[in-house]
């Protein structure tokens, strides 16, 4: 008997993702500029810097309570308010390590074994692990021919295929990978087919903060009865090492949650919880500063690689974009990515790695310096021409 076959099949039958193999082909070439990794550049706020500082002169390294910090909890409910118009009292919130606890103590909390969740696709590769490990079953809807957009008709479709096992939703807007986020409308019209089918929806708001034109429009405004929000301060904040995140919900869900995530963590870092605080308090400019930085970014990036015949739709939000590869280049995402990196020295990561809907495409990630992100893009249109002699 194999020591794997003694284990929790739930885990030991989690498929690698091929991030990892392509990042392992090409991590040692020289001079490399890599675009693959999904976190601004930013240093944290100073804000955040000082407090945490000042918690550990103060001797504040002590347990805070299960759902966080008094500060904390006041600072979130504080920002929802501010930010998107949520009501959440502190009794609705949990602080969780990073929105990946969130996620996964959403889960603890909703699935039994063999409920099935909705994923549109692409999708941010952990989702599938932790929605595995939790006993459920994801169900992936391709939306790249919806130009990466989950419609309703999708989510009824995909109910009704699967007579009364569908539990919940899982929504990620602006959409890592693809950057592509939603209108008000196409939202609302999510939150009411949730509503119809009485579906959970666990909506990962985590780049909420970039849009660049419009505004985000939370789900828990249009589905609280019914909605798990998950955000954080890892991106918002470029707080991504502190791993803060945290989950709102309503209070009839929220107790039971309470309980799953004191059980996983028993409560996140004091001394980053102080940090998050003094960021949500003190942030707000930090933010408007990243997300214009990040505009100008993409804008350049977007003309280079539009202009040698790549399609990007509607890269309007987080700070990746998606960009589908031209016919006349190699279309198979891996071997295009690894091409790419051998010959251009520039690393984007495979959009097969993001679930169905990916093949054709590169991720690349703006959220890197200005100078990189415009030494990248005259490399790829070079290394384009180059290829069409
Ligand atoms: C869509 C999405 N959700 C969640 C996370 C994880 O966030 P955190 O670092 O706060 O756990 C990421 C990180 O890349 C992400 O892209």
């Amino acid at each position: 008997m194999t020591i794997e076959s003694k284990l929790n099949p739930l885990i030991t039958q989690v498929e690698p993702s091929p991030i990892r193999e392509f990042d392992g082909l090409i991590s040692n070439i020289p001079g490399i500029i890599k675009l693959t990794l999904g976190e601004p550049d930013f240093p944290s706020p100073e804000a955040a810097k000082e407090a945490a500082i000042n918690g550990i002169n103060t001797n504040k390294t002590k347990y805070a309570p299960s759902p966080g910090t008094p500060d904390l909890l006041d600072n979130i409910s504080d920002y929802l308010k501010r930010r998107y118009d949520l009501d959440y009292p502190k009794d609705q919130i949990s602080v969780t390590v990073g929105a990946t606890e969130a996620l996964a103590s959403a889960f603890l909390t909703i699935l039994q074994p063999g409920d099935k969740v909705i994923v549109p696709n692409p999708m941010f590769s952990l989702y599938d692990t932790i929605i595995k490990i939790h006993g459920g079953e994801p169900i992936h809807i391709d939306t790249a021919e919806n130009d990466f957009i989950l419609s309703p008709e999708m989510i009824q479709k995909a109910v009704d295929e699967n007579d009364g096992q569908v539990k919940a939703v899982l929504l990620n807007y602006p959409t890592n990978p693809t950057g592509v986020t939603w209108t008000y409308d196409e939202a609302k019209a999510i939150a009411d087919i949730c509503r119809e089918n009485n579906l959970f929806v666990v909506s990962d708001e985590v780049y909420s903060e970039f849009v660049y034109d419009g505004e985000h429009v939370s789900m828990a405004t249009l589905l609280p009865e019914l909605t798990l929000l998950v955000n954080g301060v890892s991106k918002s904040h470029s707080m991504t090492g502190w791993r803060i995140g945290f989950l709102a919900g309503p209070e009839n869900i929220m107790k039971y949650v309470a309980i799953g995530h004191q059980s996983l963590v028993t409560t996140a870092s004091t001394v980053s919880q102080i940090a998050a605080s003094a960021a949500l308090e003190f942030g707000d400019d930090y933010i408007v500063e990243m997300r214009e930085a990040f505009k100008e970014r993409r804008d350049y990036f977007y003309d280079a690689l539009t202009s040698v015949g790549f399609t990007i739709k509607n890269p309007n939000g987080a700070f990746y974009m998606f960009a589908e590869i031209p016919e006349d280049l190699n279309q198979d995402s891996f071997q295009f990515a690894v091409e790419l990196a051998e010959n251009a020295k520039v690393a984007g990561v495979p959009g097969n790695a993001f679930g169905v809907g990916g093949e054709n495409y590169i991720r690349f990630s703006y959220a890197a310096s200005l100078d990189e992100i415009t030494e990248a893009a005259d490399r790829i249109v070079k290394y384009v021409q180059s290829v069409r002699g």
